[in-house]
């Protein structure tokens, strides 16, 4: 069988990430961190894309050696197109763009909400992957998003945020606790040793599949404060119980969600992605729900949970395959549905 080498590019937020695919096999996946926004608590754009022009020839350069390929021995280049910050997708489409122009290779334009579904489909010996139909819940600081999956490129949305993501009402209760930015995974480790039935709050009254976390980072925000007031010393001393009942509320949340999907669809293979997937509470629920509920569940390595080129490269050999190649006209797109 013939041997295709998909060189990838990521660059729709703050991470810079490049990666060598042999088929659906990952060579190298390298991610560029950009620290700069901690300090900010939360993504600049500006600073984003700025770092992202910086970091992005070394960023490829060391894919590449990692992965030991020679640029002439490519097939193809594959870059998000969005959706994500137009600044920050302007670098990686530019970029591909460029090379695959220079190596005249193909170009496959990849939309990053279908690369966090297929990143399942990346070759791992240690996970197995789904069959279709499945269902698949994206969460992470940008996306929370459940989608029904039909086929490669036959997805349906059945539900989304109406306002924050899931990622987002983790960092944002977090730092009303007074957390560092990103303070999901802090939220997550406090809660270890907190009372999940401490300090019950609101659940959104949003029906179907469709989210809603504004209410609850409100929430928390009064509850907070009304206590502090009567007691200073009221974070210091309820930090575990706080985050794990937050933990609980937001974990009870998607869980909710993913039972209405599973309930409207008849499918009880579940899959997740996004950066939230790393969090101990939803790992655990789902778990469970395949002994409760008989589910099958498929979460993929930590590595491709949260942005990484490898879940682009894997479309671009999807697409590779389909010869569904992209026109040098293509431009970014900020906004890019399912
Ligand atoms: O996928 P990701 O790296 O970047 C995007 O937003 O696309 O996701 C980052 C988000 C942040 O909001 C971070 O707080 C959250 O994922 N996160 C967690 C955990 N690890 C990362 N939230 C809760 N528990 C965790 N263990
Ligand atoms: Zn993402």
């Amino acid at each position: 069988p013939e041997k295709v080498y998909i060189l990838a590019i990521e660059s729709s937020c703050d991470d810079t990430s490049a990666a060598v695919l042999c088929n659906d096999t990952t060579l190298s996946n390298v991610v560029a961190t950009q620290k700069i926004h901690e300090e900010y608590g939360g993504v600049v754009p500006e600073l984003a894309s700025r770092a992202h022009q910086q970091n992005i020839v070394p960023v490829v350069h060391s894919a590449l050696t990692k992965a030991n390929i020679d640029k002439k021995d490519l097939s193809a280049i594959a870059f998000t197109r969005g959706p994500g910050l137009m600044g920050s997708l302007l670098v990686g489409t530019s970029f591909a763009k460029s090379l695959s122009m220079g190596l005249n290779v193909p170009l496959i334009e990849v939309n990053h909400m279908q690369a966090h579904i297929l990143s399942h489909f990346i070759n791992d010996p240690d996970q197995g992957k789904p069959d279709f139909p499945f269902i698949a819940m994206t969460i992470s600081g940008g996306h929370t998003q459940i989608v029904l999956v039909k086929d490669h490129f036959d997805m349906e949305i059945l539900g989304e945020t109406l306002d924050d993501a899931v990622g987002e009402a983790f960092d944002k209760s977090a730092k009303i606790l007074g957390l560092p930015y990103p303070g999901g995974p802090l939220v997550d480790k406090y809660a270890q040793s907190g009372n999940p039935k401490a300090f019950p709050f609101p659940k959104p009254k949003v029906t179907g599949c469709n989210f809603s976390f504004s209410g609850l980072k409100t929430s928390i925000l009064y509850f907070v404060q009304k206590n502090t007031t009567t007691n200073p010393d009221f974070l210091n001393e309820n930090r575990d119980d706080i985050c794990a009942s937050i933990q609980h509320t937001i974990v009870g949340i998607l869980m909710d969600k993913l039972r209405i999907a599973v309930k409207e669809t008849g499918i009880k293979r579940v899959a997740i992605g996004g950066g939230v997937s790393a969090n101990s509470g939803i790992r655990k629920a789902l778990k469970e729900a395949e002994t409760t509920d008989g589910w099958e569940t498929f979460i993929p390595k930590f590595e491709y949970c949260t942005d990484n080129a490898a879940m682009i490269g894997i479309v671009g050999y999807l697409k590779y395959k389909q010869e569904q190649y992209t026109g040098y006209d293509i431009s970014a797109q900020a906004r890019y549905s399912l």
